[in-house]
């Protein structure tokens, strides 16, 4: 089963990705986690996308597809996408990559959440510098204030939840990514899911989109 998940910055993808992840035997896909592994490392190709992550802008197309065909080529289990695609093109570059492999795309999950609400959720967001656990200061606190629960390393607020550079991220999803969804429901297996809920309840109704599948 491939899945791809859809939605604002701060709908909760990652969030339920790692959940879904988990539950369905799935291969969790972030291409935001593999270009900030990317930079973190300060490998040639974090130096090359670091300018488009401070700025809140996307990274090109070729190169998206480039790295994720390189990152995916033995992988083989069903892949669970987070943040890609996340233009016309780049879906077109799945769809064309997928029919050369035989492969498809089961379901697309949209997660609805509206703006004023991602914009804040951007703002108290934390992710552990060690494991990647997403946190939130308002709704999903750790604990101890700034430790991760699950391995004790510090969190850390994300270069690009500053204010302008999330009003940036926003403006960016509006004009290149929305247009997916009108691309996705014509293809078909397209969901959506009330991303306003819980995180429980979110995966819970994910999960009950996936099933069968
Ligand atoms: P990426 O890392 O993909 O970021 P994004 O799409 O902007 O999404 P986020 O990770 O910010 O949000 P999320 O939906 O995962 O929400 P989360 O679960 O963390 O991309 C970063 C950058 O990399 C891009 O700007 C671009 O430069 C580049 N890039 C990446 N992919 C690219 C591509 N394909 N093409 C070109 N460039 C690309 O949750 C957010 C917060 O909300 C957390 O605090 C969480 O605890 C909280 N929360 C989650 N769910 C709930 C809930 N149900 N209720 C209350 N709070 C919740
Ligand atoms: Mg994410």
């Amino acid at each position: 089963m491939n899945v791809i998940l859809l939605g604002y910055p701060g709908s909760g993808k990652g969030t339920q990705a790692k959940v879904l992840a988990k539950q369905f035997g799935l291969f969790h896909v972030s291409t935001g986690d593999i270009f900030r592994e990317e930079l973190a490392k300060k490998t040639p190709l974090g130096r090359e996308v670091a300018g488009y992550l401070s700025a809140g802008r996307l990274v090109p197309d070729k190169l998206v597809l480039e790295v994720l065909k390189n990152r995916l080529g033995t992988e083989t289990r069903g892949l669970l996408f987070d943040g890609f695609p996340r233009t016309v093109e780049q879906a077109e570059g799945l769809d064309a990559w997928f029919d050369s492999r035989g492969m498809a795309v089961d379901a697309v999950i949209f997660i609805n959440v509206p703006e004023a609400e991602v914009a804040k959720r951007l703002g108290d967001r934390r992710t552990c510098s060690g494991c990647g656990r997403i946190y939130n200061v308002g709704t999903q606190p750790p604990a101890k204030a700034d430790v991760c629960d699950a391995c004790g390393k510090p969190l850390v607020t994300r270069e690009d939840d500053k204010p302008g550079v999330i009003i940036r991220r926003l403006q960016v999803y509006r004009d290149q990514t929305e247009p997916l969804l009108a691309y996705y429901r014509a293809a078909g297996n397209f969901y959506e899911a009330n991303g306003g809920l819980d995180p429980e309840s979110v995966a819970a109704s994910i999960a009950g989109m996936l099933k069968g599948k």
